[in-house]
């Protein structure tokens, strides 16, 4: 498969993850490889661009992240809600999920790991930054963004674009227990006047 993103520029990728979307997390080790749900990820360096991610230690994620030191971001969306609930509530210790759900995906341009593009806004390839005194106690990963694309039809001159016709594409904000909200209704500050 090849990318029909467009590359999105690494002092941009920050963007992409400010408004809080749940993503799917995808990895790969060898001949196994992954994908889960992540609600909980952030930008937390400029330049060069770094993010946090909490991927509890007990998933087959973090095994495979721990093993090859790499893994992607993708960012769903709204038409792939059911997909992104079903890969966050089962685990690939008992099956490839790329199998079990139909999913398809291409390689990372620089380290290679599955991404996702069909349905997804965007991705972010990111290399794992050991942390040697978090790894045993913390869920949380640190990750430098190597790459990054997106659909242009949403994600645009480093900006998001939310209109009535890419709704499909409106990021996924989750509520709990399967319920998430669309990133649709944008509201664009206007200067307020001086009293
Ligand atoms: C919407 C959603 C968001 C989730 N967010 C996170 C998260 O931020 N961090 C995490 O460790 N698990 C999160 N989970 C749970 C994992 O996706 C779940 O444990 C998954 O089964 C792990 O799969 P794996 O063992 O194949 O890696 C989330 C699940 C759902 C459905």
């Amino acid at each position: 498969m090849t990318s029909t993103f467009t590359p999105v520029a690494l002092e941009h990728a920050s963007r992409l993850l400010n408004h809080g979307p749940t993503v799917l997390v995808t990895s790969a080790h060898g001949d196994r490889r992954n994908v889960m749900a992540a609600a909980w990820s952030m930008p937390v360096e400029f330049s060069p661009p770094r993010i946090a991610i909490v991927i509890d230690k007990n998933t087959f994620t973090r095994e495979l992240i721990v093993a090859s030191a790499a893994f992607g971001v993708c960012i769903p969306g709204a038409a792939l809600a059911d997909l992104t609930f079903a890969v966050g509530s089962c685990s690939g210790h008992d099956g490839d999920k790329f199998a079990r759900f139909g999913i398809e995906s291409l390689r990372g341009p620089v380290l290679g790991v599955p991404l996702l593009e069909a349905g997804c806004a965007a991705w972010l390839e990111c290399r794992l930054i050991p942390e040697r005194h978090t790894e045993d106690a913390y869920d949380t990963c640190f990750a430098e963004v190597v790459a990054a694309a997106a659909d242009p039809a949403v994600f645009a001159d480093g900006r998001w674009n939310f209109r009535a016709d890419n709704a499909a594409l409106h990021t996924l904000h989750h509520l709990g227990a399967g319920n998430f909200a669309r990133a649709s209704d944008v509201i664009r500050a206007r200067p307020l006047q001086a009293g």
